[in-house]
């Protein structure tokens, strides 16, 4: 799958933006939310806790989140799926306790017009780390790893490949401080774009395109929310 709207997207893209648009009040009723919320998924593998948000549980927080959103981002849909009674989902909040691997959050859908992914962490060690290099096709994990490129997804599953790869080794230095977790030729022909330090109280707007990974530094846990948006 590629993406049919390419011009359309690209046109939308920009570099990344930090903003401070929750207050700590709201930060609080993100969190209590999130300890409100079901448990969606436990991914054992990844040590990944994910619920999603679902409307309703607090309709005056989601109202404010949405319209918070609305400001910076001018006109948006949101991307996150859809709760069981078809509602939008508001976001994903990901407890993690191990790094995830390089990927995008690029989509399913060909004719979608992607946008903006918002990151907004709430819990503060931790980085984010995006590489220069984009992706137009379907959501997608990269890896070497043979046996995990044979895997074939279903239709809300990221995708495996190789395909990011390029020529250059990857510089050792930041291989070291930031993405030890990985093989290094995982990341051949990579380079950084932007090295997002997490900080409770901050929010970060990147393009759906760009290829990321967390790094190594994470103490214990992170906790943090991402709303994927289209147009
Ligand atoms: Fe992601």
């Amino acid at each position: 799958m590629k993406h049919i709207h390419l011009d359309k997207i690209k046109s939308l893209e920009g570099p990344p933006k930090k903003v401070n648009i929750f207050s700590d009040k709201e930060i609080e009723m993100i969190k209590e939310l999130y300890q409100l919320l079901p448990e969606r998924t436990y991914n054992k593998k990844q040590n990944v806790k994910k619920k999603a948000w679902e409307q309703n549980y607090n309709k005056e927080l989601d109202k404010i989140y949405f319209n918070k959103l609305r400001e910076v981002l001018g006109d948006f849909k949101m991307d996150n799926l859809k709760s069981k009674t078809g509602e939008d989902l508001y976001g994903l909040f990901h407890e993690s306790f191990k790094p995830l691997p390089i990927h995008v959050d690029s989509g399913f859908n060909p004719e979608d017009i992607i946008y903006k992914q918002i990151v907004t962490p709430l819990a503060p060690i931790g980085d984010t780390v995006f590489f220069k290099k984009r992706w137009y096709g379907r959501s997608t994990t990269f890896t070497v790893d043979p046996e995990e490129l044979k895997f074939k997804p279903k239709a809300d599953q990221n995708d495996r490949s190789n395909q990011h790869l390029g020529e250059k080794e990857f510089d050792k230095e930041i291989h070291k401080k930031y993405l030890s977790h990985l093989d290094i030729n995982n990341l051949r022909g990579m380079e950084i774009e932007y090295i997002y330090e997490w900080k409770v109280g901050e929010s970060l707007i990147i393009d759906r395109s760009h290829i990321h990974c967390a790094s190594t530094r994470i103490k214990e846990k992170k906790l943090g929310l991402t709303t994927f948006t289209k147009k």
